[in-house]
């Protein structure tokens, strides 16, 4: 699906990538956008200025450290549909939501005062050069490109369990997109 949207893109503005082109990336959005809720880990570690009492009774004493369990919240789902271990861009597609977007369900960027003041800037230069990588070469895991992805581990950050990546140079224009 990538290569044929790239494929795409090419056949109506030629091969330079520019600016503009971005928000014709609607598979690559999706991609990227559910690359990033299955590896982001915690979010928004925080120092509690004063005790904070919640309405159950429950406190927080002053001086403890937060964070907000992203991996759960980017799991849930009751947010993010069926599966929401596996990777399937196409829940954004039928969830209407774009990388872009900050809200509690699309937690990419956090969200309040202290979200990323980057968004846009991130943005385009995730998607420019993950096409440049689309269009110059299929990608995968192992050297066969068909082997299943291997899963993911858990550290203080998410990391692929199969750190290995191959990448076999291609002309996109030629690739068999059947
Ligand atoms: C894929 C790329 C990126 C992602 C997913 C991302 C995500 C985030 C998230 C979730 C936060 C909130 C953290 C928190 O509240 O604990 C944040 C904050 C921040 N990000 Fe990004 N970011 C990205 C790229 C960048 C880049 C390229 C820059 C700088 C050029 C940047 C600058 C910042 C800064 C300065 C903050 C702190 C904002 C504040 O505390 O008010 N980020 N980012």
């Amino acid at each position: 699906m990538l290569a044929i949207e790239q494929v795409g893109i090419i056949k109506k503005y030629g091969f330079k990538i520019n600016e503009a082109q971005l928000d014709d990336m609607i598979y690559l959005d999706a991609s990227l956008k559910e690359s990033i809720r299955l590896t982001q880990r915690t979010v928004c570690e925080r120092k509690v200025e004063n005790d904070y009492v919640f309405s159950n009774g429950s406190v927080i004493k002053k001086g403890s450290i937060v964070k907000f369990d992203l991996f759960s919240h980017s799991r849930d789902k009751r947010i993010h549909g069926i599966d929401p271990h596996s990777f399937v861009p196409e829940r954004n597609l039928l969830n209407k939501t774009k990388l872009s977007d900050v809200s509690l369900s699309s937690f990419t960027w956090s969200v309040g005062e202290h979200k990323c003041p980057a968004i846009g800037y991130s943005i385009t230069q995730l998607k420019i050069v993950a096409a440049i990588f689309i269009r110059y070469f299929q990608i995968g895991q192992a050297s066969n490109l068909n082997a299943e992805h291997k899963g993911y581990k858990m550290l203080n950050t998410i990391r692929h369990v199969n750190a290995e990546l191959y990448l076999k140079p291609h002309n996109i224009l030629e690739y068999n997109l059947t």
